[in-house]
C-alpha cells in the first residue's frame, strides 16, 4: 500500500522539476514574461490537479514519464485561471501562495499576458510530447478533454457565472453550476487526462474516474468557501475573507458553514465508494478525497 504522505512528496517534487524544465526551454520568449510565468507557477499551491492526473493515471497503467506533459499542462492552465482571478476586475485579491499577486508584483498588463502565455503554453506542452510517450490520438483526446473543461462550458464559463453572482442573489442551481465548472471541470479534466495516458479506457473505468472527479471537484470548491471564513491569510496564502468582501454567493452565505461541511463530506465520502470499485490500489485517491474536505489551506 502507498502511503499518502510521500506520494505526495514525490508528485510535487517530479511536477516542480518538470515545469522548470518546461519554463527554462521557452528560448525566444522575452524575459520579462519569462519570468512572471515562472513566478505564478513555479514553488507553490497543493498540486492537486496534478497529483490528481498522475494517481489517475497510475491507476490506469500509464508510466510516470507519460503523465509529466499532462500533469505539467493542467498546472499552468490552473495557475492562469489563479491569475486571471486575482485581477482588480476580478476578485482584486493581493496575495497568493504566500506572495504578492502577479499583478502586484509586476503589473495589470504583465498579469493578463502571463495568463494568455500560460494557457497556450499547457496545449503545446500536450501537442509536442513525443510520439513514443502518448500517441497522437491519446494527445488529440487530452487537447479536446482540456480545451472543453477550461473554456466557455468549463473554467471561463464559470467564472462568468461567478461574476454575474457578485453582489446579487442567485438561486442554489447557478451557484452549484457555478462551483461545477470554474473548479470542478478542471479538476475533472485532471482525472480524464491521467486515465487517457494509460490503457484502461473501458467505459465502466473511465466514468468512475470522471464520476470520482465530479464530486471531489464539487467538495473542493466548497471547502475553498469554508476556508475563506475559518482560516486566516497566513494559513491560506492568499486574502481570507475575500468572498465577504466581494460579496460572492458561495456555499457558506447559502448553508452556512456546518451544512457546507455536512455537503462536503457526503461528496467526499460518495468520491471514496466510487474509487474503490475501480480496483485494488486506489487507497491515494481515496485519502485524496479525505483530504479535499479535511484540509487546512
Ligand atoms: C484555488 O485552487 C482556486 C480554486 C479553484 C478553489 P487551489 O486551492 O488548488 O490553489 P493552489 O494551487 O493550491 O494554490
Ligand atoms: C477560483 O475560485 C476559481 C478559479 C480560479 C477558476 P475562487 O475565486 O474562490 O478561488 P480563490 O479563493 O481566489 O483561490
Ligand atoms: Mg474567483
Ligand atoms: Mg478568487
Ligand atoms: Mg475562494
Amino acid at each position: 500500500m502507498k502511503d499518502f504522505e510521500s506520494t505526495w512528496r514525490y508528485y510535487r517534487q517530479r511536477i516542480e522539476s518538470v515545469l522548470e524544465d518546461k519554463f527554462n526551454s521557452n528560448e525566444g520568449a522575452p524575459t520579462n514574461l519569462i519570468d512572471p510565468m515562472k513566478y505564478v507557477c513555479l514553488d507553490g499551491g497543493k498540486r492537486f490537479r496534478a497529483f490528481l492526473v498522475y494517481a489517475c493515471g497510475e491507476l490506469a497503467g500509464a508510466e510516470m514519464a507519460q503523465l509529466d506533459a499532462p500533469a505539467s499542462a493542467v498546472e499552468m492552465m490552473h495557475a492562469y485561471s489563479l491569475t486571471h482571478d486575482d485581477l482588480p476586475c476580478m476578485d482584486d485579491d493581493d496575495l497568493r501562495r504566500g506572495k504578492p499577486t502577479c499583478h502586484i508584483a509586476y503589473d495589470e498588463a504583465t498579469a493578463v499576458l502571463v495568463g494568455d502565455a500560460l494557457q497556450t503554453q499547457a496545449f503545446s506542452t500536450i501537442s509536442e510530447e513525443s510520439d513514443a510517450l502518448i500517441s497522437p490520438s491519446q494527445r488529440i483526446k487530452m487537447i479536446a478533454e482540456l480545451a472543453r473543461a477550461s473554456g466557455a462550458r468549463g473554467m471561463v464559463g464559470g467564472q462568468v457565472l461567478d461574476m454575474e453572482a457578485t453582489g446579487c442573489r442567485v438561486d442554489f442551481e447557478h451557484l452549484r453550476l457555478t462551483h461545477e465548472l470554474k473548479t470542478g471541470a478542471l479538476i475533472k479534466a485532471s482525472s480524464m487526462l491521467g486515465g487517457l495516458a494509460g490503457h484502461r479506457h473501458d467505459e465502466v473505468f473511465m466514468k468512475g474516474l470522471e464520476e470520482y472527479a465530479k464530486n471531489i471537484g464539487l467538495a473542493f470548491q466548497i471547502a475553498d468557501d469554508i476556508l475563506d471564513v475559518t482560516r486566516n491569510s497566513e494559513t491560506l496564502g492568499k486574502p481570507a475573507g475575500s468572498d465577504d468582501r466581494m460579496d460572492k454567493a458561495t456555499y457558506v452565505t447559502f448553508f452556512g458553514v456546518d451544512e457546507s461541511i455536512r455537503q462536503a463530506e457526503h461528496l467526499s465520502n460518495t468520491a471514496i465508494e466510487i474509487i474503490k470499485g475501480l480496483g485494488d490500489n486506489t487507497e491515494v485517491l481515496e485519502q485524496l478525497a479525505y483530504f479535499v474536505v479535511t484540509r487546512s489551506y
